[in-house]
């Protein structure tokens, strides 16, 4: 595929077929990654669609007309978790997947989070490597695992909790001022107060 007609941008109202094909597409061909089903959306009204993209900031990746992929992001709510967002419902088509598409959109995601929040979540299901190692490369960082998550027909699957620090509290890089002393630094940097 060619990545150089990757386009990314937030969807519109305007998009909402694509977004819900594209939604279901994901969730009839990959049902393991989601916390939703495609029995659940898929008699939702155009409307219940629009309502997503007015909730959330969805970005899409396009190759001209064509929607390649999608990922969301959502501000929690409430005073004392407003300087947290959710990345959810990525997703990328098999046929456009292993380009760079998926870390495309997690890119722009992260991008347009940095202005409004200080911390990026989201959770993955734990036999789900490939996007494991996608935002693994990207920053994100393991801080736990809810067993017993998700439920389906019986079976039972964990979530690994994922966190990107938008604004980590110290680095040692910020403070290397002339004359500082650069041994004790390292040696800060090294026990890991950083
Ligand atoms: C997870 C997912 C979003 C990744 O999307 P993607 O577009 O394939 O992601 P990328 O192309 O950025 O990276 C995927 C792999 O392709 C490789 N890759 C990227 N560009 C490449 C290129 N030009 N040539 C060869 N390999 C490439 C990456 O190194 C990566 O390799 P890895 O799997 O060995 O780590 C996609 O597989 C998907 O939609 N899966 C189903 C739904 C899902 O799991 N969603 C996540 C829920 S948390």
């Amino acid at each position: 595929m060619n990545t150089a007609c990757i386009n990314i941008r937030r969807l519109t109202l305007a998009d909402a077929a694509a977004y819900r094909d594209i939604r279901l597409t994901g969730l009839r061909e990959s049902p393991e990654a989601f916390g939703s089903t495609f029995e659940r959306e898929h008699t939702r009204p155009l409307a219940w669609f629009c309502e997503r993209l007015r909730g959330s900031h969805v970005l899409g990746a396009f190759c001209s007309k064509h929607l390649l992929g999608i990922a969301g992001f959502r501000i929690h709510e409430g005073e004392k978790e407003k300087h947290k967002g959710l990345l959810w419902g990525m997703y990328v088509r098999p046929d456009a997947r292993k380009a760079g598409v998926g870390r495309q959109l997690v890119e722009a995601v992260i991008d347009h989070a940095r202005d409004h929040v200080e911390v990026i979540q989201l959770s993955v299901v734990s036999g789900n490597e490939r996007a494991r190692r996608l935002y693994t490369r990207l920053g994100f960082v393991e801080y736990g695992v809810e067993r017993k998550s998700l439920k389906q027909n019986g079976r039972y699957y964990d979530e690994i909790l994922m966190a990107l620090d938008l604004n980590p509290d110290f680095d040692p890089s910020l403070i290397r001022v002339q004359g500082a002393d650069t041994a004790h630094l390292d040696e800060l940097a090294s026990a890991g107060i950083k």
